[in-house]
């Protein structure tokens, strides 16, 4: 068994995969093409159920298994209003991973999905991670700011070093600002069992993310991938990065504006904060499918500047694979 088989052993013996590399589920861009085409190149595809009915998340996962016999993971927001649902969907369907994102999973949710499944479930502090091992999860992901898409406080390497040497109960992946195997091979030595990487799958030759919003990662650098901003306290943002563009000097022109017309008695403070949630509705769809990268969200992590081509999922993972025997060679 070769150095990195031993470290991510753990992580490979959860998931059932080759590599214990995740695909992070990304809205609109993880459907069947992309899980695929990871879990088939050795990695771990995860569906991004998002805010899809159950009907739609039987129909991507049926499609899925079509293309594919190895594992994958269907990733489940918490707050989705027909949560219940959606996890009777992935037992009808036979899935063998169930992730839940979007805040604290309730133990109802957990003890519903371990019936039939193995459950990882998102730790963005060690209390959280200790509440959630309680809980029953068998597998947890800390994911820090460098990330794409919806983000904590606190950066991958500072959670690294916060978590990974006081949880020994359940492998735990590590997420945000991977780019290359050489930091996947460090993070499996100070703990980590495998590994969660998103924007850098998000320019494979299977992803469905339309040319333009390729072409923009391509392009894009580590600091373009920007972090929302909040312009008032009264007025929560919750923070996302995505690549700087004009819907983002839209949205805090939208803001500024927003909150003068409550202070001016325009609006109520509920309308005001609504308006400007509303801002962001239909935002990463219009980027992802309509290519408007423009005036659409173009969630990236800070990994993008490292998204310098497309390639196919086999040769990024093979790459990543490559770079982190090297770095194990070192040592
Ligand atoms: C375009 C995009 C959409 C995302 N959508 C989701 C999502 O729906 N659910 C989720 O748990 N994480 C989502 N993420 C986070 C990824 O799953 C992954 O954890 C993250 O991208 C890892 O950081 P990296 O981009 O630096 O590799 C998204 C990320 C991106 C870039």
């Amino acid at each position: 068994m070769s150095k990195l088989e031993q470290l991510w052993r753990r992580g490979t013996e959860l998931l059932g995969s080759k590599y214990a590399i995740m695909g992070g589920a990304m809205s609109w861009v993880s459907e069947r093409n992309l899980v695929s085409a990871i879990s088939n190149a050795g990695g771990f595809g995860v569906i991004a159920a998002s805010s899809m009915p159950p009907e739609r998340l039987l129909e991507e996962i049926k499609a899925t298994q079509a293309l594919t016999t190895k594992p994958f993971g269907v990733n489940l927001i918490t707050m989705h209003p027909q949560i219940r649902e959606l996890i009777e969907v992935c037992r009808a369907s036979n899935v063998s991973h169930v992730v839940f994102a979007g805040g604290l999973a309730k133990i109802e949710f957990i003890d519903a999905a371990k019936t039939f499944a193995k459950v990882i479930c998102f730790a963005p502090a060690l209390v959280v991670a200790k509440k959630l091992i309680k809980r029953g999860v068998d597998g947890l992901i800390i994911e820090g700011m460098e990330a794409g898409g919806h983000i904590g406080p606190v950066s991958t390497s500072v959670l690294a070093q916060e978590i990974l040497p006081h949880v020994t109960e359940v492998p735990v992946f590590v997420a945000g600002g991977i780019g290359r195997g050489e930091a996947i091979a460090n993070y499996l030595q100070m703990g980590a069992s495998g590994v969660q990487l998103g924007s850098k799958f998000v320019c494979a030759h299977e992803s469905v993310a339309h040319e333009n919003f390729k072409k923009l990662f391509i392009r894009s650098a580590a600091r373009d991938a920007g972090v929302s901003v909040q312009l008032d306290a009264d007025f929560p943002v919750i923070p996302v990065r995505a690549i700087n563009n004009k819907a983002t000097e839209e949205f805090n022109r939208c803001q500024r504006d927003t909150i003068a017309e409550f202070h001016a008695g325009k609006l109520s403070k509920e309308a005001a904060q609504l308006k400007i949630e509303h801002f962001w509705a239909g935002a990463l769809r219009r980027a992802v499918i309509d290519g408007d990268v423009e005036r659409g969200s173009v969630m990236a992590g800070q990994s993008v500047g490292m998204v310098t081509a497309e390639q196919s999922c086999a040769e990024i993972i093979n790459e990543l694979v490559a770079q982190a025997e090297g770095q194990l060679k070192n040592f």
